[in-house]
């Protein structure tokens, strides 16, 4: 090594003096000098200051106590002195001593000092306290690490950064675990492969950073593509990483797999909304089919009465025309209100197995004459089908109601096709059916169709697009109710513009049919031979007057009764050849009353009138029945039943 050119001049003992006040004072350096054998020979403020000791303290020591001890085994101290002295100059940074012990990090300087005749006469040695710096620099240092350690091992999280143009330049073990790709394949390419074909084509990776940009951040919930194609759902942030100066150096991105929170989320919904729409379905059921009830006992009360005065009336075409107009209202509120009945389950059923292409075709008239020339019907029944368990009038009624459904839709006139096939069902399968085998009788039509606000409210009760006055929003909400007393269900399929198909599953003859009461369908003749004394017993005092005027009517003799109790008192008191009770009473049911009677009183014929399926299920009952609102001939009917059984 060269010896560094020294400048080589004398200095005045003024410039002397001058010098060493100079060093003494400085405070920020330790500035002191060793002799050739590394002996303190001067000491400053400085050196003071952060190594603890004072001039008296230190001049004549060595200066290897500045070291520590493992430094001092390793004999640095000599060597520091020997490199200086050879390479004229000895630099580094270490661990130091101070007098209490304590350490500091130090910046060492040690400049040999040579006579006038190149001989070493000692060291001159500056020595700084760099503790707080490198305290600054480890924890700086430490934080980087920390975080470095902290991102790679995240695990929830794909955490990730791209350039200022979207390609991938670092990748953690979360990234990884999420999306699929290791470091080596994805670090260089563009973040857009994490993006659907759809989006990738509407541009969507570009527009997320842009936004980032301009906005300061990007954030969005979509769907992303993993490696091996499969979907998630996922919720993503990007932000724009920039230099001190604002230069974009390009953009952390931060995704997390939302889609087990997603599908939580949905089944909740989906839930809950079911939930919602049955017991929405529940209480409009329980308000129709109360409301329902009611009205058939006052509908029966005006078409008996009617039926009455018209018998009553003088031969007059003008009267008659009147109260055939009564009538005819009073039935289509009759119809209106057998439809809600229908709906809340509430239906009398007279249930048998039932041959779905023979009822079909003995409809075709009808449906002919209903749907008028515009709408044409195509009928398409397997060879063979089961036949189903069901009320045939109600099949016909909600068959007929979806073929007028199917026309309205068509104004243009289309094509109506009628079809049915067989399924088994197993148990959870999707239209949560009863396990069983079933027929599936459906009403396709070419129509307008539904849209999904519609088709989501079309077996609502009183829903209608069509009109005030032009429907009643009751059809669907029949066949509905309908197919479930049944035991089966009504399906719709239906889009804007695509058509409808509606399904009625029927329980297929074999499978268990639903419980519930059959009514007698009497094919006696309509005058009973004699007069009969009645008991009629009604709690509904116009029902009641009702029954009496109509019995009266076919002359029999009658006594009234509004309770059951009542009917028992009059019983014991005078005989009778005939007790005709409603079931739907407070206290005593008819059923209950048909009890005490047939005990004390075996001998007596009964006739159960009865407005809806209010017989427990499972129930037999051996007496005719009468559905409310009946007619005298349906009344007579009854009363040659009771005295004949079969
Ligand atoms: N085949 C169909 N095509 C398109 N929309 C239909 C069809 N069937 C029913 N809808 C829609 O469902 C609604 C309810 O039907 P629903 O049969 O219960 O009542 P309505 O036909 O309006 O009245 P009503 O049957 O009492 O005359 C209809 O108003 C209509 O908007
Ligand atoms: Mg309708």
């Amino acid at each position: 090594m060269n010896q560094p050119q020294r400048e080589e001049r004398a200095y005045t003992p003024d410039e002397s003096a001058r010098y060493r006040i100079l060093v003494e004072a400085i405070t920020d350096y330790a500035v002191y000098m060793l002799d050739p054998s590394g002996i303190v020979t001067s000491w400053n403020a400085g050196a003071q200051r952060f190594k603890g000791y004072t001039n008296d303290e230190i001049i004549g020591q060595h200066f290897s106590r500045f070291y520590t001890e493992e430094d001092r085994e390793r004999d640095m101290p000599a060597r520091a002195l020997s490199i200086s002295a050879r390479e004229g100059k000895f630099e580094a940074e270490g661990w130091r001593v101070r007098k209490d012990g304590t350490r500091f990090w130090a910046h060492v300087v040690i400049d040999p000092i040579r006579d006038a005749d190149g001989e070493l006469a000692g060291f001159a040695k500056i020595t700084r306290d760099l503790t707080e710096r490198r305290e600054t620099q480890e924890a700086l240092r430490r934080s980087e690490e920390q975080l470095r350690l902290l991102v790679q091992g995240v695990t929830d999280y794909a955490l990730f950064m791209l350039n200022p143009d979207g390609v991938v330049t670092s990748w953690n073990i979360g990234a990884q675990r999420i999306k699929g790709y290791l470091p080596d394949e994805i670090i260089g390419q563009h973040f857009s492969r994490f993006y659907t074909e759809e989006d990738r084509l509407s541009g969507m990776p570009q527009k997320a950073l842009d936004t980032a940009v301009r906005e300061g951040k990007f954030e969005h919930e979509g769907w992303r593509v993993r490696k091996d194609g499969t979907r998630f759902w996922s919720h993503v942030i990007i932000d724009p990483i920039r230099s001190d100066d604002g230069t974009l150096l390009g953009f952390a991105k931060i995704t997390r797999d939302a889609t087990e929170r997603k599908q939580t989320q949905e089944s909740l919904e989906r839930a809950r909304e079911a939930l919602f729409q049955s017991q929405k379905m529940d209480a409009v059921g329980q308000l129709t089919g109360g409301v329902a009830h009611d009205f058939n006992n006052l509908l029966m009360a005006i078409l008996g009465s009617l039926e009455l005065l018209k018998k009553r009336l003088p031969d007059d075409p003008n009267l008659s025309r009147l109260v055939d107009n009564a009538m005819l209202g009073a039935r289509r509120g009759a119809i209106l209100t057998q439809r809600m009945l229908a709906f809340a389950r509430r239906q009398e059923l007279d249930v048998q197995p039932l041959e779905l292409p023979r009822l079909v075709t003995g409809m075709t008239e009808l449906l002919a004459s209903s749907l008028g020339p515009g709408a044409e019907i195509e009928i398409d029944f397997p060879r063979g089908l089961s036949a189903v368990v069901g009320d045939e009038n109600q099949v016909e009624l909600a068959l007929l109601n979806l073929c007028v459904n199917a026309r309205d839709a068509m104004p243009e006139g289309g094509r109506i096709s009628i079809a049915a096939r067989e399924e088994t069902m197993v148990s959870g399968n999707s239209l949560s059916l009863r396990p069983g085998h079933y027929v599936c009788l459906s009403v396709a039509d070419t129509g307008e169709g539904m849209s999904s606000e519609t088709l989501a409210r079309a077996t609502e009760p009183f829903f209608t697009t069509k009109g005030v006055g032009k429907g009643t929003g009751l059809g669907l909400s029949m066949v509905h109710g309908m197919a479930e007393q049944m035991g089966g269900l009504l399906t719709l399929r239906s889009r804007s513009g695509e058509g409808t198909t509606a399904e009625i599953w029927l329980p297929a003859v074999g499978a268990s049919a639903p419980s519930g009461a059959q009514t007698l369908k009497s094919t006696a003749p309509t005058a009973p031979p004699g007069k009969l004394r009645v008991l009629a017993v009604d709690d509904d005092r116009l029902v009641l007057f009702n029954t009496t005027a109509m019995l009266e009517d076919l002359g029999h003799e009658v006594v009234e009764a509004g309770s059951g109790a009542e009917a028992l008192t009059l019983l014991e008191k005078s005989g009778f050849d005939m007790l005709i009770t409603d079931q739907a009473m407070p206290r005593m049911t008819g059923l209950q009353l048909l009890d005490v009677v047939r005990e004390r009183w075996p001998g007596l014929p009964v006739i159960l009138a009865t407005g809806y399926a209010e017989i427990p299920g499972g129930t037999q009952v051996d007496v005719p029945k009468l559905g409310k609102p009946f007619t005298e001939r349906e009344l007579g009917q009854a009363l040659a039943a009771a005295r004949s059984p079969a």
